[in-house]
C-alpha cells in the first residue's frame, strides 16, 4: 500500500495495525508481519504523559521504522498536549499523517494545525475522545481530512471497546464534509469491527486483537474485523 494511501477516503474500509501493542524489541519484523497480514496503513501512538497518563515513543523511533518501511503510510497519532511543537518533527520522522485532538485546541487553531499539517506534505486528522461529545469538532471537520474517533479513553491498548461512539462516525458520516476520512480507534476485534464498519467507519485501528496473536493468526483476525 502507497504512502499516499490518505490522500483520497479509501474505496473498501480496511485496518491499521497499531505498533503500540507489537515487540518494541523486534518492532521491524513484527509490523511488517501485520502488514503482510492484510494491514494497509501502521498506526503510531505518541503519548507524552501529560495529555494520557502513559509515555510511548518520540519521532526517533518513527524515522527507524521509516527506513525499514520506506514505502508504508505512516498515519501518527498525537496524544500529547502540545501538538503544535511536534508537526514538524514528525514529518521529517516520516509520518504521512498526523492526527491531534480536538480537546487541547481552540477551534481556530486546530485549523491553523491542520493547514500548517497539510502545507509540511502530510494529510491532517481531528481526533475525538469518548466523553467529547460530536458539535466540538464538527466546525472544524472541513479543514480536516479525516475525523479520528476514539473508542476506547485514550492511553493504553487493550481496553474495552465503547459501542456510544458510533454515534459520532455517524454525524461525521452525515454533517462532515464530502471524502471526510473516519478512523476508530481502540478495542477493535473480530466482535467489534463489523459494527464499525456498518456505522460509516473507513479506517479500523487495531492494536492488541492483532498484535496479540501468532504471525499465522493474524490474517484471518484481519478479514474478521473488516467483516
Ligand atoms: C489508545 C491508542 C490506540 C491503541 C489501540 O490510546 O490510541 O491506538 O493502540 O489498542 P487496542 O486495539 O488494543 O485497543
Ligand atoms: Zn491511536
Amino acid at each position: 500500500m502507497p504512502r499516499d494511501l490518505l490522500r483520497n477516503r479509501p474505496k473498501a474500509p480496511v485496518l491499521a495495525p497499531s505498533i503500540l501493542a507489537a515487540d518494541f524489541a523486534d518492532l521491524a519484523s513484527d509490523a511488517r508481519s501485520a502488514m503482510a497480514s492484510g494491514g494497509s496503513l501502521l498506526h503510531l501512538d505518541v503519548m507524552d504523559a501529560h495529555f494520557v497518563p502513559n509515555l510511548s515513543f518520540g519521532p526517533g523511533l518513527c524515522a527507524s521504522l521509516r527506513k525499514a518501511m520506506p514505502d508504508v503510510c505512516f498515519d501518527v497519532h498525537l496524544m500529547i498536549e502540545d501538538p503544535a511543537s511536534y508537526l514538524e518533527p514528525f514529518q521529517k520522522a516520516g509520518a504521512d499523517h498526523i492526527s491531534f485532538h480536538i480537546e487541547v485546541l481552540e477551534p481556530a487553531e486546530a485549523v491553523r494545525l491542520a493547514d500548517r499539517t497539510r502545507k509540511l506534505g502530510c494529510t491532517a486528522g481531528i481526533a475525538i475522545n469518548p466523553e467529547t461529545p460530536f458539535d466540538r469538532a464538527e466546525p472544524v471537520l472541513g479543514a480536516f481530512d479525516m475525523l479520528l474517533v476514539m473508542s476506547v479513553h485514550p492511553g493504553f491498548g487493550g481496553q474495552a471497546f465503547i459501542p456510544d461512539v458510533l454515534d459520532k462516525v455517524r454525524q461525521g458520516r452525515k454533517k462532515g464534509p464530502d471524502g471526510l476520512i473516519i478512523e476508530i480507534d481502540g478495542g477493535v476485534a473480530p466482535d467489534t469491527g463489523l459494527s464499525c464498519v456498518e456505522a460509516g467507519c473507513d479506517i479500523l485501528v487495531a492494536g492488541s486483537a492483532l498484535f496479540g496473536l501468532p504471525d499465522d493468526k493474524r490474517a484471518e483476525a484481519v478479514r474478521n474485523m473488516l467483516g
